[in-house]
C-alpha cells in the first residue's frame, strides 16, 4: 500500500532525519585508514541509544547489524567487519534511524584517506545523479522521470546504474511501495503525490551494473570487481517541491 503521510508523521520523520544527519557527520570524522566498519557499527549503536533512537535495520528480515558498510566492489548490504579500512578504500555507510516511530534512511559514500581520480569521479557522478533524481521528485511527475534523469546522466558519464536494487517508499516500515528504480523512461510509471515519502539511492558502478550475491545472502557485489558508490536521501513530495529530510547542507 502506498501511504501519504500526515504533517505529524512528517515531523517525526524529520526529527529522525536530523539525527541521522548528525550521525553521518560524526562518521565522516571517524573514517580514516585503520578504523574497522565494525567499530563504526558500534559507534552508531551507541550514538543512537544516547539520543533515544534505534537502528531500524538491525533485525529487519534478520539483518544482523545497525549499519550496512559496503567496501569497494560491494554494492550494498555489506556486513560491518573486524578488518581495517585501507588508504584509498571507498566505503558506503547506510542506515535507517527510528526516533519515536519516525524513520529516515540515508546512505553516504566516504573516501578513506586519499582517493584516486577515477574513484573521486565515481563518487561525484553518483552524488550528482542523486541530485538530478531528486529534482524530478515533484508532485505530478512520474516515477520514471526520476530513474530517467539518473540513468541518462550516469551513463553519459560512462558509469553504469545498478538494476537489482531500487529506492522505495518508507514509513511505517523501511521498505514500502512504490519501488523507485534508478533507471527508466520519462513520463512512465506511477504519478507522485503530495505526502508520499520515498528514498532515492542510486548505486553507480565503474564497470558492469550486474551484481552477484555473497554467501551471506545479503551482500551484493559487482561481477567484475569494479567499485560501486551510493548516496541516498529520504524525500517528502510536497506542493513546494522535494523536501529532503536527510539533508546534510541545510
Ligand atoms: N537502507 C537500506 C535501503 O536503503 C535498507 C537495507 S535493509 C537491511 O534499502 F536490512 F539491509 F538493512
Ligand atoms: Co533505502
Amino acid at each position: 500500500m502506498i501511504t501519504r503521510k500526515s504533517k505529524r508523521e512528517i515531523e517525526k520523520m524529520q526529527a529522525a532525519g536530523d539525527l541521522l544527519v548528525q550521525c553521518h557527520k560524526e562518521i565522516a570524522k571517524l573514517i580514516k585508514p585503520g578504523i574497522t566498519t565494525l567499530e563504526i557499527d558500534t559507534f552508531v549503536e551507541k550514538f543512537l541509544a544516547k539520543h533515544g533512537a534505534t537502528p531500524e535495520q538491525k533485525g529487519y528480515n534478520g539483518y544482523p547489524y545497525a549499519i550496512c558498510a559496503s567496501i569497494n566492489d560491494e554494492i550494498c548490504h555489506g556486513f560491518p567487519r573486524d578488518e581495517k579500512l585501507k588508504d584509498g578504500d571507498m566505503v558506503t555507510v547506510d542506515m535507517v534511524v527510528n526516533l519515536n516511530g519516525g524513520l529516515a534512511d540515508s546512505a553516504w559514500t566516504y573516501a578513506v584517506g586519499n582517493m584516486d581520480e577515477k574513484g573521486k569521479r565515481l563518487m561525484e557522478v553518483t552524488k550528482t545523479a542523486l541530485d538530478n533524481g531528486i529534482e524530478q521528485a515533484q508532485a505530478g511527475n512520474r516515477i520514471g522521470d526520476i530513474g530517467h534523469a539518473i540513468q541518462t546522466y550516469a551513463e553519459g558519464e560512462n558509469f553504469s546504474v545498478v538494476r537489482d536494487f531500487t529506492g522505495h517508499g518508507i514509513g511505517p516500515t523501511i521498505h514500502e511501495e512504490p519501488h523507485i528504480p534508478h533507471f527508466g523512461l520519462p513520463n512512465k510509471g506511477l504519478r507522485l503525490k503530495e505526502g508520499m515519502v520515498i528514498t532515492i539511492e542510486p548505486m553507480i558502478n565503474e564497470g558492469s551494473w550486474k551484481s552477484k550475491m555473497d554467501e551471506n545472502n545479503w551482500t551484493a557485489r559487482t561481477i567484475d570487481k569494479g567499485r560501486s558508490a551510493q548516496y541516498e536521501h529520504t524525500i517528502v513530495i510536497t506542493k513546494e517541491g522535494p523536501l529532503l529530510i536527510t539533508d546534510q547542507d541545510k
